[in-house]
């Protein structure tokens, strides 16, 4: 007889479950966020993408001069090894961008100057290089799927300008610029979020950082996470007109199905990333695109918290700002990685302090004593 008694409560979604302590952000249930202690609202406005990339791997804000380094690194590590390049020029340019930058990232790993060296100043320069990495190889997916030239980095421009000039071939103005400092930052991290957790996961193992970040965005790719934005983006240009919001939202509601950009497990309130969307998206109103979408977003808000008394979440103004950058809806995901890779790999480094294998057990609810029978007597 097998002893099947030790039965554990399951705790379905792992919902509520603290798998583990962190120093590096907090989601706070009542609408805040923060990253090492800081509230994202005082940082949005007020400090760049990189400064937030070096807080998180490095639990501290750099100073001037260490900020100037660490830019002039990033953009000198953009640059891809060239048989990166020549992989995703070949890739069929009928996969999803998601899946060629999974497979680039994995492949990143092969070419990994340092690949034996595991100490924790290794570990850091390898976050860096994929913070800087990671948005070159989706501008080169989107470059090659295009048919036009890959640009490389260049040293007089900063890192989002870089990330612009690389995805679009043209040099973005100011405003473009910020926009997408912003849109990084508070993408950056989001405490033990599905994707961070399965790079906790994999380098609880000791595994390298490329396969942690790799099973990441494998993890970040699904509707019910990183890839909920593009689904948006897919809701709003089947609605049509604005006038058809309302039939078209009740209708799905009536199916029980789930509005895309909207819920989330731990917010109880509106995720204090919206707000910062929303205000992003509002001041790019005056383009023709980005106010029809804007009016769409805001009478579905209105009818989705009527209904359900939930609210939007990071996806659903990301997606129209995003598109107002030019992006293409099958990178809006791709885009999410370029700064979530801040975080993941400042959790793969926190990962490898804890030292602990992450495995938990389950309920096994099969059947027992079965009586085997050999294949030929099938
Ligand atoms: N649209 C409609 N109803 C929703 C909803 C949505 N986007 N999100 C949650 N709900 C409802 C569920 O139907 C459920 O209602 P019920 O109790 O009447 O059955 C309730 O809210 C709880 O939802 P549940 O799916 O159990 O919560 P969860 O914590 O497991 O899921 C998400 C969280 C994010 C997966 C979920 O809200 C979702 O699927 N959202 C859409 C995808 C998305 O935007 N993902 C990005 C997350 S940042």
């Amino acid at each position: 007889m097998i002893n099947n008694e030790r039965e554990r409560m399951v705790v379905r979604g792992l919902k509520d479950v603290a798998a583990a302590e962190t120093r590096i952000s907090y989601v706070d249930p009542m609408g805040h966020l923060y990253y090492l202690g800081y509230d994202i609202d005082d940082l949005v406005g007020n400090v760049t993408y990189p400064e937030v990339a070096f807080l998180l791997v490095h639990k501290r804000f750099p100073n001037r001069s260490e900020l100037d380094t660490f830019c002039d690194t990033l953009i000198s590590e953009m640059e891809l090894p060239e048989e990166v390049l020549t992989c995703i020029r070949s890739t069929p340019k009928t996969c999803h961008p998601m899946d060629v930058l999974r497979t680039e990232v994995s492949r990143l790993g092969q070419f990994d100057p340092e690949r034996n060296d595991r100490s924790d100043e290794a570990n850091i320069r390898r976050a860096t290089r994929l913070i800087a990495q990671v948005p070159t190889i989706v501008a080169a997916i989107h470059r090659s799927r295009q048919g036009v030239p890959l640009f490389r980095p260049r040293k007089d421009f900063n890192f989002a300008e870089n990330f612009l000039y690389m995805f679009e071939g043209s040099h973005p103005n100011d405003k473009e610029t910020e926009v997408l400092h912003r849109v990084m930052i508070l993408h950056a991290d989001h405490g033990f979020n599905a994707s961070t957790f399965a790079a906790r996961v994999t380098a609880s193992t000791n595994s390298d950082m490329y396969s942690a970040v790799t099973t990441a965005i494998g993890t970040l790719k699904g509707p019910l996470h990183g890839g909920a934005s593009e689904k948006v983006m897919e809701m709003l240009d089947d609605i049509g007109l604005e006038e058809e919001v309302e039939e078209y939202i009740q209708g799905l509601l009536d199916d029980r199905k789930k509005i895309m950009g909207f819920g989330h497990r731990v917010y109880k309130v509106e995720d204090p990333r919206a707000k910062h969307l929303r205000d992003i998206v509002e001041n790019l109103c005056h383009r023709e695109r980005t106010m029809d979408l804007y009016n769409k977003c805001l009478k579905i808000e209105g009818i989705v918290h009527e209904r359900k008394n939930i609210y939007p979440n990071l996806d659903f103004y990301a997606a129209v700002a995003m598109d107002a950058l030019g992006v293409p809806k099958e990178f809006f995901t791709p885009f999410f990685c370029s700064s979530r890779i801040s975080g993941w790999a400042a959790h793969v480094i926190e990962q490898y302090e804890d030292a602990v294998l992450l495995r938990p057990s389950s309920n096994y609810v099969g059947e027992f004593g079965r009586y085997f029978v050999p294949i030929e007597n099938r």
